[in-house]
């Protein structure tokens, strides 16, 4: 019988003489040993699988289990000496398993290969990163909701182009980025079902001529089944771009967050202010207190997006089974999950250390003739106009308030008439802004009553 000869590759019988530039840059260790767990996870339930299916004997399963067991405590411990010449996570188990229980450890990879293993090991990881995305998605929305509690009344500006639109609630404002984030949590647990394929067990590419049982590793990994198509299978990333379209486009709306706070927190906008825990100074202007927090947020975007086009332009033209090029996908998800885990953290730490600039909020509310689609309304509702006659007449007086450098509620009930002889002191109650904010009871809309429903909602599917 060859022998395993412990300081060479496995392949040292065929591959003589690597290039040590190759060796160097081929390997993956450093960044995939992250797979340890789920490696070693796997490899114990396919000899248990292996023996069930008397593939391999009693003695030699439990060998390798002890072995692997082994391994893990000493990598936990970090007594394990990662080797690049073994390229990766699975050929550096594989390798020690042969110093700790010698030649019987040659059983192991019998009906696989790294090409069905580092799929499996992959999507159990990201499985569980889905678990630990979502945790902080609900911490955010929890930091989200105690904002929204504390402003139902506060009343903003609602900017369409940036410019006055509506009179909105701050609480209504924050409640659409919860949306946005319990749309992610979705996007998150939809990709499970997917992730729930079990890859184990298609080896190399065409399945195997052992007679292997996949459902019982598929169940006993925590998959619902196995892959159906083994080609398919050692070939597919699918997984790992809905992974990272997911990040991105939960990233993105981290960054849409981050950059309105960034308006807010401008002087010209003066909306809110930051705590002195979320900022930074600069070394030369001493009265400055930066966002430079937020900033970050909205610039690691940038390496979620381009993660995600890596991994598209990686797989594009690429003929099916396993190439090399597949290796890269795990540095990209690697990165992609630390940067928005630290992202999220970061997020809810802003969200608890700012405090609305109400009476600014209010100000800027009162001005821009922002209650002029209320006043369309109110002629539509009680002058029997239709809506579009209605806008017109709206615009006249906005014209005349403009022109008389006056707010819509400063005119005078005879200024008014001017342009719609039939009204009356009524119409005045339509420019105050809380009036304007509580009529809008449509469902979804920004009414206090709404508000205080969708909290309560919100708060229950937690
Ligand atoms: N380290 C490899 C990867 O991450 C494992 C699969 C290797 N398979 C192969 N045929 N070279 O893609």
């Amino acid at each position: 019988m060859a022998k395993n000869k412990n300081n060479q590759a496995i392949w040292s019988t065929r591959i003589k003489d690597v290039s040590s530039i190759f060796q160097k840059v081929g390997s993956s260790i450093d960044i995939d040993k992250r797979l340890y767990k789920e490696d070693i996870l796997g490899s114990i339930a396919h000899v248990d699988m292996l023996f069930k299916q008397k593939i391999i004997s009693f003695k030699i399963k439990n060998k390798i289990i002890y072995g692997l067991q082994k391994i893990e405590k000493e990598i936990v411990k970090k007594k394990f000496i990662f080797n690049k010449k073994h390229e990766d996570i699975h050929m550096n188990i594989e390798k020690r398993l042969f110093e700790i229980i010698g030649e019987d450890a040659g059983y192991i990879h019998t009906a696989r290969s790294r090409n069905d293993q580092v799929i499996t090991d992959l999507k159990i990881w990201i499985k569980n990163s889905n678990k630990e995305i979502v945790i902080n998605l609900n911490k955010i929305i929890k930091s989200t909701l105690k904002i929204a509690e504390k402003n139902v009344e506060t009343i903003m500006p609602g900017f369409t182009h940036l410019k006055n639109a509506q009179p909105i609630s701050l609480a209504h404002y924050f409640m659409a980025y919860i949306e946005m984030f319990r749309r992610d949590k979705k996007r998150f647990n939809n990709n499970l079902e997917n992730l729930n394929e079990s890859p184990l067990g298609v080896a190399a590419l065409s399945g195997t001529s052992f007679n292997i049982d996949r459902n019982y590793t598929a169940k006993r990994l925590g998959f619902n089944n196995p892959t159906n198509n083994s080609i398919d299978t050692v070939s597919d990333r699918d997984f790992v771009l809905d992974f990272l379209f997911s990040i991105s486009v939960c990233s993105m709306h981290i960054s849409r967050i981050a950059e309105e706070l960034i308006i807010w927190n401008s002087e010209g906008y003066n909306l809110i202010n930051l705590s002195d825990k979320v900022v930074t100074g600069s070394s030369i202007m001493p009265q400055k207190k930066n966002p430079d927090l937020l900033e970050f947020l909205r610039g690691k975007t940038g390496t979620a997006f381009g993660n995600l086009f890596s991994m598209l332009t990686i797989l594009k033209g690429l003929p099916l089974s396993y190439f090399k090029d597949l290796q890269e996908d795990k540095e990209l998800i690697f990165k992609s999950n630390d940067t928005l885990i630290n992202c999220l953290k970061i997020l809810d730490e802003i969200l608890k250390n700012f405090s609305p600039n109400k009476k600014k909020m209010y100000e800027l509310a009162d001005s821009g003739f922002i209650t002029a689609t209320d006043l369309a309304d109110y002629l539509v509702r009680n002058h029997s106009m239709s809506f579009r006659e209605a806008y017109q007449k709206t615009a006249e007086i906005v014209n005349l308030a403009e022109k008389k450098k006056k707010k819509l509620r400063e005119l005078k009930l005879e200024d008014l008439k001017k342009i719609e002889p039939n009204l009356t002191t009524e119409v005045l109650k339509i420019f105050i802004l809380k009036n304007s904010v509580n009529s809008k009871k449509s469902y979804g809309g920004t009414s206090f009553e709404n508000i205080k429903r969708m909290i309560f909602k919100y708060k229950k599917n937690l």
